[in-house]
């Protein structure tokens, strides 16, 4: 099975092709990074327009480098939410026309359940599997039990994890990408410099929160009088991040009690997104796993940030059961995981 998937929700322009043997024949992606730099965050307009006219040409690319024509596809999967709706609109109408002309299945995807899927497409992991999302616009920690089947055990009752990251680069003076920029800053700086606030600490359950926190850098950087120097930055910088990655681990914990009462056997907790770069939290994930009994399994790089690799390979995992969507499916700006647990 071969298939196309296509990703435009956020500011990546990607294309991909991916087969069921877990091959990645091209995973083309055009980062927005500069159209959006001088604004200091992704605007939606610019992101639509963007994606817009770079499109046609990265699935062209896609297809040359895999060396497939359409004929070839078994299927044609797209990101249809939840995202910013102009460039979600765009990859969706492409998707539809290329299905239609070439009459191929058409597989909706959620850009959220590519992520959950991704570490079978890197590590061909098994279901059940403990994940936590950790991007810019989602904090889950969810069971994943199948294709489609999410319990979501913990998300954020504010900020997500990378928009903190983001808010606090600003804070700092820091570039924009926020995430990026505060790990390159924390490496110099010292993280028991400010004592920064746990959030949830000792609440029971798996949600999350970080605008406490992202208010105490805030009050840290008011403090300093003046904008922070380098030094000063990084030392603020490794704080906040040492404050996250220990609040994360702290509920990440919390989940795998919950989640060893639904899956008694299983043992495996796996961390995507785009924060899942950061190797401070993957350092501290990989220590909470190794003390649980529990291994941590974390996608390359490549492919926790946005590309359209993990839609073509949600596609190819809905495809393998036989699900395929309408032409007449809608892009939805909104479109939760999966079902809610009390936990
Ligand atoms: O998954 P993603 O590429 O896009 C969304 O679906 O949101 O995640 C982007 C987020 C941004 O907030 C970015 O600052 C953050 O991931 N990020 C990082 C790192 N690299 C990207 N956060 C912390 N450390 C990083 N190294
Ligand atoms: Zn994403």
């Amino acid at each position: 099975m071969i298939v196309l998937g296509i990703e435009t929700s956020c500011d990546e322009t990607a294309a991909a092709i991916v087969t069921d043997g877990r091959d990645i024949r091209a995973n083309k992606v055009l980062s927005q990074l500069a159209e959006h730099a001088p604004y200091g965050g992704v605007v939606p307009e610019i992101a639509a327009r963007s994606h817009l006219d770079h499109i046609d040409r990265l699935v062209r690319e896609a297809m040359d480098e895999a060396r497939v024509g359409f004929d070839a596809l078994d299927g044609i999967a797209v990101t249809g939410g939840p995202g910013l709706i102009g460039g979600v609109i765009v990859g969706v109408l492409t998707a539809k026309t290329l299905a239609q002309v070439a009459g191929k299945p058409l597989c909706n995807v959620n850009h959220l359940e590519a992520h959950a899927l991704t570490c079978r497409l890197s590590d061909d992991v098994a279901f059940p599997y403990l994940l936590l999302l950790a991007t810019g616009g989602h904090t889950q920690l969810v069971a994943v039990e199948g294709v489609g089947r999410y319990r979501v055990m913990g998300t954020t009752i504010d900020d997500a994890i990378g928009e903190a990251f983001d808010k606090t680069a600003k804070l700092l003076g820091l570039p924009y990408p926020g995430g990026p920029a505060v790990e390159r800053a924390a490496k110099a700086g010292d993280p028991a410099r400010h004592d920064l606030p746990r959030p949830m600490l000792g609440k029971p359950g798996c949600d999350f929160s970080f605008s406490g926190l992202k208010t105490a850098v805030a009050i840290t950087v008011e403090r300093l009088g003046h904008a922070p120097d380098v030094q000063e930055a990084a030392d603020i910088a490794a704080s906040f991040q040492a404050a996250v990655t220990d609040a994360v681990a702290r509920r990440t914990r919390n989940a795998i009690e919950v989640f060893s009462a639904l899956h008694p056997r299983a043992r495996r907790l796996v961390v995507a997104g785009g924060v899942a770069a950061n190797m401070a939290l993957r350092t501290s994930l990989e220590t909470l796993a190794a003390s649980q009994g529990f291994t941590l399994t974390a996608p390359p790089l490549a492919l926790c940030s946005d590309n359209a690799a993990m839609v073509a390979w949600a596609g190819v995992e809905r495809l393998r059961l036989g699900l395929t969507d309408p032409l007449d499916f809608r892009a939805r700006p909104r479109w939760p995981l999966g079902e809610v647990i009390g936990a």
